[in-house]
């Protein structure tokens, strides 16, 4: 690894973060602490980053699938998950959103921390911006990924997005209950600057 990767840490967990890959931040942090998997569950971490969610899932989960669309994400997942000592349980793939996984496959949860805060169109154009910019109003991965997410549900199955107020939470849980999952809001945690970070839960 790089001499300039950044080290982070989370309960016991410990995480290099090399350049061009995002670094755990107050979303990450919220959505690991709120983080319920069940024993022997199948998820899937999508935008894996650094592998901070997937690694913590697959203490009790029985397999984790983590795609992000930054091949140094891919990496540096990877590394991390030798690094906490569950890459037994993890499975990598490098792509856009569902693209790699195979239809039929279905999850018992899938988690996304997903680039959300509303952006000029020339911002994701590097991999940084690609993990934070959501275009215009925030919502072009989240939308993309709300209408795919539940064909790679299982039954009971849960999805559990991080997004921002900036990025209208409302047209969020209208979405999921289009597509026939219930929905509610598990926590929130207020930043500067009039934004207001949001771990949205959705289930059959
Ligand atoms: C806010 S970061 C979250 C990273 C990590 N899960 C965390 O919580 O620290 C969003 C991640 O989603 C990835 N991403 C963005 N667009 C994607 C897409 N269309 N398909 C897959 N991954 C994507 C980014 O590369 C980035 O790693």
């Amino acid at each position: 690894m790089s001499s300039r990767n950044k080290k982070v840490f989370f309960v016991n967990y410990a995480f290099h973060v090399s350049e061009n890959v995002y670094e755990p931040s107050e979303d990450s942090f919220l959505f690991a602490e709120n983080l319920v998997v069940k024993k022997g569950g199948i998820v899937l971490d999508m935008g894996t980053g650094c592998g901070i969610l997937g690694i913590i899932a697959a203490e009790k989960a029985a397999g984790v699938v983590a795609v992000d669309i930054n091949p140094h994400a891919v990496r540096c997942a990877r590394e991390n998950a030798e690094l906490n000592g569950v890459a037994d349980k993890m499975f990598f793939v490098w792509g856009d959103l569902f693209a790699p996984i195979k239809m039929g496959e279905k999850f018992d949860l899938i988690l996304f921390n997903a680039p959300y805060l509303p952006s000029e169109p020339s911002e994701n154009k590097s991999w940084l911006g690609c993990a934070w910019a959501g275009g215009v109003a925030g919502r072009q991965v989240i939308d993309r990924f709300i209408c795919e997410a539940p064909k790679y549900l299982k039954e009971n199955g849960r999805v559990l997005l991080v997004q921002s107020t900036l990025s209208d939470v409302d047209e969020t849980l209208r979405r999921f209950e289009e597509c026939g999952l219930r929905t509610s809001i598990v926590v929130k945690c207020a930043l500067p600057f009039f934004e207001t970070v949001v771990l949205v839960k959705a289930e059959r």
